[in-house]
């Protein structure tokens, strides 16, 4: 079956999907985006990724291309025909289509592109045996809150880690402070059991997966501080972990190659990990 994409209101075959060459998400990536996973042919945590989509158009003052409802109409109808079980939707909206101009068109229609796949059940060794992370000074502008396509820096910053052989590059402030990751959010569980992530701020997106693993681990009675923590925290961590839509809960075992902890994943990731997949698995109920 060959794929298909929604496109400003139509669904169309996928190699055909195409938007226009002065659409402002491609000439200035002045857009927004979300990613959500898809679990047994159900979107996981839509309303939460529907709220933060609001608040990146607002941020930008851009109006919605479509109401949420709508809006979730098309996510299924997307899945269902590209019949996606478990994997990812991706949506993304721009200010659509203008002359080149850098202030806001006065009249513009915002394009809509929504796209649906598969993706293969994620690797045992990731979870048995956590992954690398590299550091990377973090370039970013000031408005890291926002999700939009503007993701130059993250880019770099991933590809780094990969030419580094490494799963993720962690990005550090100019107090030596990690952020996040190019596309993840950062955690450290402390001695004590306690879970460190940094406080939402501009700095950093809020993610959806910090959003529920946090009210996981506190419902299981973990102490979660909000603060900024230190490259030098991190690897003296006693366990390390990022979170994100596509990553889920991922061990984080080594951070330029220095082992956290015992250089292995440890129990309380590994807890948040089955925490997170009940949870995906629409286990977990309020
Ligand atoms: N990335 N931080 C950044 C910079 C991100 O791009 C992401 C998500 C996250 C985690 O957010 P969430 O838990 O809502 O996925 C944190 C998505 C998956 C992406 O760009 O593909």
């Amino acid at each position: 079956m060959s794929r298909v994409a929604y496109v400003n209101g139509s669904y169309v075959p996928f190699a055909n999907a195409a938007v226009h060459i002065e659409d402002r998400g491609y000439q200035f990536a002045d857009g927004v985006y979300e990613v959500m996973a898809v679990r047994n042919g159900r979107l996981v945590d839509l309303e939460p990724h529907l709220d933060r989509l609001d608040r990146s158009l607002a941020e930008l003052s851009m109006a919605p291309a479509k109401s949420r409802g709508s809006l979730s109409v098309v996510f299924d109808e997307v899945v269902r025909r590209n019949r996606v079980t478990d994997g990812i939707v991706y949506v993304q909206m721009t200010r659509g289509v203008a002359k080149r101009d850098h202030a806001f068109p006065d009249a513009s229609t915002n394009s809509l592109v929504v796209t649906a796949r598969g993706t293969p059940p994620r690797s045992t060794s990731i979870i048995e045996e956590g992954v690398d992370v590299i550091t990377v000074p973090d370039i970013r502008w000031k408005r890291c809150d926002i999700k939009t396509v503007s993701l130059l820096p993250n880019i770099l910053a991933k590809q780094k880690a990969r030419e580094a052989g490494a799963y993720e590059a962690w990005m550090v402030d100019e107090s030596d402070r990690i952020t996040e990751g190019s596309s993840t959010n950062a955690w450290i569980v402390e001695e004590s059991g306690d879970l460190v992530t940094r406080q939402l701020d501009h700095a950093i997106l809020s993610g959806i997966t910090r959003m529920v693993v946090s009210d996981l681990a506190m419902r299981q009675q973990r102490r979660l501080v909000e603060r900024p923590f230190t490259l030098e925290e991190a690897i003296g961590a006693a366990e390390a972990f990022l979170t994100s839509t596509t990553s889920f809960v991922t061990p984080v075992v080594r951070i330029n190659r220095s082992p956290v902890g015992e250089g292995v994943p440890g129990p309380v990731t590994r807890a948040l990990y089955d925490l997170y997949e009940s949870h995906l698995s629409g286990q977990v109920h309020d």
